[in-house]
């Protein structure tokens, strides 16, 4: 098998070919497919739900097939639509309004995307929280979002300091028993006698839709804000690239605390009509090969850390189960090593298609289409109505095979439009008219473009992104740590890894037990992803005159490379 170029392969794809979709393209002709184009009526979740609930043909169609170790439960358009109006007449009850931020803290469940898109319909802003954070997680998002309501469990309830936040006005509780008044509001209750019809709040193509938190070398995690226009494009991205159909049923792994189980586990499926599964509970090769067979998926949207593991679960295990109706597989948010794809071809006789994009790009920019040859290593190439480019550090374009900053000429449609609180970080992302990513890459003679690795120091452990700043500002309030540095250090199955180097203060033994309970501390406190998996004692963490940590020094002597230039570290 020559696996450096994979072809095509026979299909009746929406896009049949890349050169010709891109010939000529404007984001009007794609504008026209949305009821707000006749009608200048706009609200993402008319066009997800409520559109495909009042057109007789697809009202009665499976929407969302729920699938947890404890529930199971199918959910068509039409229902989906009543119950977010539930939702949404609740809200209003207790006075959200437009522009209000609105954050949910719970697990994948069917009362969470009916609470996604009642927040829509009042024209809130949603912020959903990834299940797993812990105390100080949430503590930063919702301080910093000044959020009114959060929508949580009471399991959950436990990490949010509710009265330590002062915008918060609300807390509304899924699955509790009876409760206090004042602050708190029982969600069952309350849709229990809540009217499944609704008025849907009418808002503008660039009003605020939804608030995802992501991390930065620097700083807490910062608010990547999208508004209603990003809809655009993930229904154009869901055509094109996962390539939906009618009867496709689609599978997003990834959480909607994460970009991807946004963009991807709710808006693209949707706003293309389409049976969207949705599975809770933890992660196992053997209970999401079962997902794919029990359902029939057609269509699979996932990361290099999950289908790593699986090539490590082995042959046999696949061989238990059928994956006929599977048509493609999709990655993204790390590098999709050649060897994953391979295994693809060879055991599963499936393509996997790279994608690139960003918390702050809102959709898919670099793709492999299915009527593109693959060249496995590569991201694939830029999707028609945007321009991407390597620039160097001044915003020139570099030739091809040249290494330089990734970068896309701003403007597409969804694009971030704001970091929250914080408009000279939203600067900050841009060199003249590009947006640069921070990614390093090269882009072909083909125009292929091939992901080298990050410019900062931000750390990709299994696709999630981890700010070192973060990290450290915990570890130091361990009493044993007095500083503290952190890098991602590579791994082949998490691609990197959290490693701290620490001082310890006066009086502290380098202990097992006390580096455990230094990884707990994080662990409990921020969140299970951030926890360093390795943690070293050293005499001095590198500083430079000025008092930044030196984490590329850190990185050099971890791998065993030349340190560089070191003329600013501190004596
Ligand atoms: C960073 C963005 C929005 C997708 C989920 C991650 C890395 C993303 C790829 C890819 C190599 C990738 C980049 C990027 N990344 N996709 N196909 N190949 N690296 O979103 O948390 O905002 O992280 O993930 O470094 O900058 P995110």
């Amino acid at each position: 098998m020559d696996m450096t170029k994979v072809p095509t392969r026979q299909g009746n794809y929406n896009v049949t070919s890349y050169e010709e979709l891109r010939e000529g393209f404007d984001w009007e002709h794609v504008k026209k497919e949305f009821s707000w184009y006749q009608t200048g009526k706009v609200n993402a979740a008319y066009e997800a739900i409520d559109k495909h609930a009042e057109n007789p043909q697809t009202k009665d169609k499976v929407a969302l097939l729920y699938s947890s170790p404890d529930r199971e439960e199918s959910i068509t358009f039409e229902q989906l639509s009543k119950r977010s109006n539930q939702v949404a007449n609740v809200l209003k009850k207790y006075h959200v309004e437009k522009g209000d931020r609105v954050f949910l803290f719970m697990p994948r469940s069917p009362e969470f995307y009916a609470s996604f898109f009642g927040i829509l319909k009042v024209g809130a802003i949603a912020g959903p929280l990834f299940e797993a954070f812990m105390e100080q997680a949430v503590r930063d998002r919702l301080e910093d979002s000044e959020a009114t309501m959060l929508i949580t469990t009471p399991d959950l309830l436990e990490r949010v300091p509710v009265n330590e936040l002062p915008a918060l006005k609300q807390v509304v509780l899924v699955g509790a028993e009876d409760l206090e008044t004042g602050k708190y509001i029982n969600f069952d209750k309350e849709i229990e006698n809540a009217s499944a019809s609704f008025d849907m709040e009418w808002v503008d193509l660039e009003d605020g839709m939804l608030i995802h938190y992501t991390s930065g070398s620097t700083g807490k995690p910062k608010g990547v804000y999208h508004v209603h226009n990003a809809m655009i494009q993930h229904y154009a991205t869901g055509k094109w690239v996962i390539d939906l159909k009618n009867d496709d049923v689609y599978w997003c792994t990834a959480d909607p605390g994460w970009v991807t189980g946004t963009s991807y586990g709710i808006f693209a499926p949707w706003l293309n009509g389409v049976t969207n599964v949705i599975r809770g509970g933890r992660f196992t090769p053997e209970s999401w090969y079962e997902t794919l067979d029990k359902y029939n998926v057609t269509i699979w949207y996932t990361a290099p850390t999950a289908l790593r593991k699986f090539v490590s679960a082995g042959e046999e295990l696949v061989k238990q189960y059928d994956f006929s109706s599977l048509r493609h597989i999709m990655s993204v948010g790390e590098p999709l090593n050649p060897e994953v794809i391979t295994w693809g071809l060879r055991v599963l006789d499936l393509r996997i298609h790279d994608t690139w994009w960003m918390t702050e790009t809102g959709a898919m920019l670099i793709v492999n289409l299915p009527c593109m040859e693959v060249r496995p290593g590569s991201m694939g190439k830029p999707i028609p109505g945007i321009e991407a480019a390597i620039v160097d550090n001044e915003g020139n374009k570099l030739p091809p095979n040249q290494m330089g900053n990734l970068a896309i000429k701003k403007g597409w449609p969804s694009m971030m439009r704001a970091i929250w609180n914080n408009p000279g970080k939203y600067e900050s992302y841009f060199i003249n008219e590009w947006y640069v990513s921070g990614d390093s890459a090269y882009m072909d003679e083909d125009g292929y473009f091939w992901f080298q690795g990050r410019l900062d120091d931000v750390i990709n452990t299994s696709g999630e992104r981890v700010g070192p700043f973060e990290v450290e500002s915990k570890l130091i309030e361990h009493k044993a740590v007095s500083e503290a540095g952190v890098i991602g250090k590579p791994d082949p199955e998490r691609g990197e890894i959290i490693k701290a180097f620490i001082t310890l203060n006066p009086g502290y033994e380098a202990t097992d037990e006390l580096l455990e309970d230094i990884r707990l501390f994080v662990k409990t406190d921020l969140s299970a992803h951030a926890a360093p998996r390795e943690i070293e004692i050293t005499d001095s963490i590198p500083k430079t005159r000025s008092g930044k940590i030196m984490r590329r020094l850190l990185k050099s002597w971890e791998l065993g490379l030349p340190t560089g230039d070191t003329s600013t570290l501190e004596e």
